[in-house]
Order: C-alpha cells, then sequence, then structure tokens
C-alpha cells in the first residue's frame, strides 16, 4: 500500500511540518510503507509522475524543512477542478480539460496504488480532493481510497477545528506588522487603515486587531463594522479622550463586498471630519498599508508546528490504521482537527458543507472586540 501527500490552495506556514510529522509517524510503524509526495498540489497527480512526484520519500527528503515557511512540495490552485458553470462560453473545452485531468489522476493513483490521500489545505482543497475520490472511485470500483484531509489556511476559517494550520503565524505577522505601524503613525498622529488577508472571514482580522490594540476593526461578517459614519465618531470620541494615533483593520472579505475602494473612501472621511479638525487644528492624516501575501510567509510560529505535528501524525495513523488515539476507528473521508490539544475527526462532506466558518456577533473574540476597541460613547 501506498500513501499520497499534496498540498493544495494557499501555502501556509507549518505544512512542512506536518508532512515531516506524517512520514516520521509512518515509518516509525511500518519502515516499507511507501511515501509519496506529489507536488504542486493536485497538478502533480494529473502529470507524468515521475516528474511530478516523489516516491519512496526517505528521511533525508523531509529533513530541514521544519523551521521553513510555505510548502517545500509546492501548492496550487487547479481552475479544473471547479465544475465550469453551464452557461459558460467554452463549455465544451473546459469540460473535456476536467474530464482529461480527472481521468489522468484517477490512473495514476491507481497505478501507485495510493490508498490514502492526505491533503493538507482548505475548504477548496478538499471540495479537489472529492471530486478526485469520486472520479477514482468511478473508475476503478471497490479499490480502497480515502482521503484524508489536514486544515492548513492562515484564514483559520474551517468547520471541523479549532485552529488550522497556518492561521497562528500569519496572526503573529499582522501584530508583528501593527506594531511596526503603530511606531510610524504615533510619531505623526496619524490614523492607519491596514488592510488584512482572510478571504471571506474575518477571523485574521479580528484577532490581529484585538491582539494589535487596533482601534476598530471592519470585518465582513458584521455590517455595522463597516459602518463608516460610526467609524469617524469614534475616532472623533478618541480624538477628544486625546488619543494621538489610530489603527484601524479591515479585512479583505469586507473589500470584496464593500468594494475595493472602501479603505480610500473611509480615508477621505477621516480626512475631511470637521470635528477632528477643529480639535487639532489640522487635518488627521491617513495611511493605507496591507499585510498581504507578507501574511503568509516566514518560519511557522511554535504552535503552528505543534498543531502541524499533531494532525499530521494523525492522518498518518488513520491512513495505516483506521484509527486515531486509543484505538477509535475512523471511515470513510474525514478531516483531522483540533479540540484544545485533542485531534478530533470529521466527516469531510460535513466540513466542506459547514465551511467557511465564519465570525458570527456571538463569537467570542467580536464580543471582546466591542469591549476593547474604541466606541463613541466610552465612558472613560
Ligand atoms: O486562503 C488563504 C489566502 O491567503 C486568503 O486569505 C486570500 O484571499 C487568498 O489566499 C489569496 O490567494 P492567492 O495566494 O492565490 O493570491
Amino acid at each position: 500500500m501506498s500513501i499520497g501527500i499534496l498540498t493544495s490552495g494557499g501555502d501556509a506556514p507549518g505544512m512542512n511540518a506536518a508532512i515531516r510529522a506524517a512520514f516520521r509517524s509512518l515509518k516509525m510503524r511500518a519502515p516499507d510503507c511507501e511515501l509519496m509526495l506529489f507536488r504542486d498540489g493536485f497538478r502533480g497527480l494529473a502529470r507524468r509522475l515521475d516528474s511530478a512526484s516523489d516516491r519512496n520519500v526517505d528521511r533525508k527528503d523531509v529533513r530541514d524543512i521544519i523551521h521553513r515557511g510555505g510548502t517545500f512540495i509546492g501548492t496550487g490552485r487547479v481552475p479544473e477542478l471547479v465544475l465550469p458553470p453551464p452557461d459558460a462560453p467554452d463549455l465544451a473545452a473546459r469540460t473535456a480539460a476536467r474530464e482529461s485531468f480527472l481521468r489522468v489522476a484517477a490512473v495514476n493513483l491507481f497505478q501507485h496504488q495510493v490508498e490514502s490521500l492526505i491533503v493538507i489545505g482548505g475548504d477548496g482543497s478538499f471540495c479537489g480532493a472529492q471530486v478526485i475520490a469520486a472520479a477514482y472511485r468511478q473508475t476503478f470500483p471497490g479499490r480502497p481510497f480515502r482521503v484524508i484531509g489536514i486544515p492548513g489556511t492562515i484564514d483559520n476559517d474551517l468547520h471541523g477545528t479549532e485552529y488550522s494550520i497556518g492561521y497562528d503565524t500569519a496572526l503573529n505577522n499582522v501584530v508583528d506588522s501593527l506594531r511596526k505601524l503603530r511606531d510610524t503613525i504615533e510619531s505623526h498622529r496619524r490614523a492607519i487603515i491596514l488592510e488584512v488577508m482572510g478571504n471571506t472571514s474575518g477571523w485574521l482580522a479580528l484577532q490581529s486587531a484585538i491582539a494589535g490594540g487596533a482601534a476598530a476593526v471592519a470585518i465582513p461578517e458584521v455590517e455595522e463594522t463597516w459602518d463608516q459614519d460610526d467609524m469617524v465618531s469614534r475616532l472623533v470620541a478618541g480624538v477628544r479622550r486625546d488619543y494621538r494615533y489610530f489603527i484601524i483593520v479591515v479585512a479583505e472579505g469586507v473589500l470584496k463586498r464593500a468594494g475595493a475602494d472602501w479603505s480610500h473612501a473611509l480615508k477621505r472621511r477621516i480626512e475631511e471630519a470637521q470635528p477632528i479638525h477643529d480639535m487639532l487644528g489640522y487635518p488627521m492624516e491617513v495611511r493605507i498599508n496591507s499585510v498581504g501575501h507578507v501574511a503568509r510567509g516566514g518560519s511557522p510560529s511554535a504552535l503552528d508546528n505543534t498543531l502541524a505535528g499533531l494532525l499530521g501524525s494523525a492522518a498518518a495513523d488513520i491512513a495505516q490504521t483506521g484509527t486515531i488515539g486509543r484505538g477509535e476507528v475512523v471511515e470513510g473521508d474525514v478531516m483531522v482537527g483540533c479540540r484544545g490539544t485533542r485531534v478530533i475527526t470529521t466527516p469531510l462532506d460535513e466540513v466542506i458543507a459547514n465551511s467557511p466558518r465564519l465570525v458570527t456577533r456571538d463569537s467570542e473574540l467580536y464580543q471582546l472586540s466591542l469591549k476593547l476597541m474604541l466606541s463613541a460613547g466610552q465612558p472613560f
């Protein structure tokens, strides 16, 4: 039997440690078990395997990677795995490309007797894995094959886990940027609008704003947080209380929903706010910055590598023995996740159906942000 691993979608710090942990756990139990690494995400499954994969991975292949960011086997997004809409102008060509991709992937998996495919990524990657699994099962009915997902995304938006690999590092990267920005805006008595990645969810923006001591945060899930009138009146209240500077964090998802011009519109509103002008004697200058892909880079944090170790090892256990922990049986396609330091599993279709997991008004972090950030009627 052989076990395949690939990383897919946006890279996330800690993916390397997850591969290493899976390798070590597999080999510890069964030194002869073959591990294959597919390069560049699902693309590596559907190319000539000798150039797109590493077979018979051994110890030296996964040495010196635990401290490195990104994913050493490469990643990617594969448009062929996305079902084309029925009215797509190039429907025939896209359908043919998709069928050919799936056929090659299924045959490659069969030829190398891959019985478990470990996919490290987010919900888009798990959808892709399900499509490939369906194609495989249709082409080779009765052959054993399962998908085991490991959550790896800086967005932390997956159902079935409290944290995904990469989130903690990205959070620290964003907070680090916030601290650096704080130095310069304090010196100039300015406001900064910091745009933060996170796709459709606001977790990264929300938690970095809390941890970095921002004055305000705008997240896609709660529309009133994007209300610019309210934002300006909170800043007015802040200037009245002698705040020297303001950090406003805005999640990428807000820019997607409210328009890419949202930050520029807010900048104009703040710079033109007469009450601020009157109190300072001059307008408050605003700068816009963005922590884009920088948030995803750099060495993984200790927490991310620990989580990667736990989840990579659990995925290997399931692939090899069909069990985790003290022998609990795990069936079907699943994602491993964490609740505290405990590893849990969730059926992959349940993960996909409930992801992205979004911030809700009653979530603890959102409620905390209401208490800690600037408000117009703040009594102190
Ligand atoms: O999913 C991770 C993520 O970094 C999102 O926060 C962001 O929207 C997206 O990936 C960016 O994707 P790309 O790297 O393809 O530009």
